[in-house]
């Protein structure tokens, strides 16, 4: 019988991770089931019990479960523990949590993208559960300098004051600064809002990138228009989604033709 996997969150319809791990499976070989459950905004407990004590081999969790998933596991990894948020439960005994979303990102800019993190000054913008799953990732894949911006400084304060050689500060202190790497990791875009960023804030040759994907949105529209090259976060979902794959199933996937069915070609 198929083992079982499924992504976790409220609302999920719209998730792409089944088809994500289905391509998956179909090019290793693994014979799992993986679907969607949508769980009440204060079942996230209930429904994770009861699939496991149903068979199931692991879950990946979205919003707004990353926060409670941390806490419902009982042995996390470095990269959960320093996110304080998982992305990845696995049932083998005890529950371990993961969260692959910072190496999914950073996969994501250095091998599709072909983006030189180590020589790059890099700009994330947001405090809140997406931008600290990525924090220790990019830290760690060798930027030169990490800048954490928010609305609300105090927030990017204490996310920055958790991690070496990283700086926080608003939007209006960045005065003529500019990045070679500017990260989108707040909602704005969620309601086709932007961050106010200056306009000075794009080195010559720079990435932005916002973590959704799927629509064009404000902030990727401005930075275009600033001469900045751009990318949604498409490439980023397939790379956790490998990730997490992997952690399960001692595989690692090919990303590539996920990433290319998903764009259309
Ligand atoms: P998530 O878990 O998706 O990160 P969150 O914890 O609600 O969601 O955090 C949302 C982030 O987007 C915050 O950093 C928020 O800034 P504040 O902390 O100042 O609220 C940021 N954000 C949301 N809308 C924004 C906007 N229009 N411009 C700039 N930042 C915005």
């Amino acid at each position: 019988m198929s083992e079982r996997y499924a992504v976790i969150g409220h609302p999920v319809a719209h998730s792409k991770s089944p088809f994500i791990h289905a391509e998956f499976a179909r090019a290793t070989r693994q014979d799992i089931e993986y679907r969607r459950i949508e769980a009440p905004l204060d079942g996230f407990r209930r429904t994770a019990d009861e699939f496991r004590a149903a068979g199931g081999k692991g879950l990946n969790v979205t919003l707004p479960f990353k926060g409670q998933a941390f806490v419902y596991c009982a042995q996390a990894s470095d990269r959960a523990r320093a996110s304080q948020a998982v992305n990845t439960l696995d049932f083998r005994e005890p529950t371990f949590g993961d969260n692959t979303d910072g190496v999914g990102l950073v996969r994501d800019l250095s091998r599709n993208l072909h983006f030189d993190l180590r020589s790059s000054r890099a700009l994330l913008m947001g405090a809140g559960g997406a931008a600290q799953g990525v924090v220790g990732a990019l830290r760690e894949a060798g930027v030169a300098q990490l800048v954490i911006v928010n609305r609300t400084v105090a927030k990017a304060q204490a996310v920055a004051a958790r991690f070496p050689r990283t700086r926080a500060c608003g939007y209006e202190d960045l005065g003529e600064e500019s990045f070679g790497l500017v990260v989108n990791a707040t909602s704005a875009s969620l309601v086709e809002a932007a961050p106010p960023l200056p306009e000075a804030v794009y080195a010559r040759g720079a990435l932005a990138y916002d973590m959704v994907y799927g629509r064009d949105t404000p902030f990727l529209a401005a930075a275009r228009a600033a001469g900045a090259r751009t990318s949604d976060g498409l490439g980023m979902l397939v790379e956790q989604a490998a990730e997490s794959f992997f952690i399960w199933r001692g595989v690692r996937p090919d990303t590539a033709p996920v990433l290319r069915k998903l764009r259309g070609g």
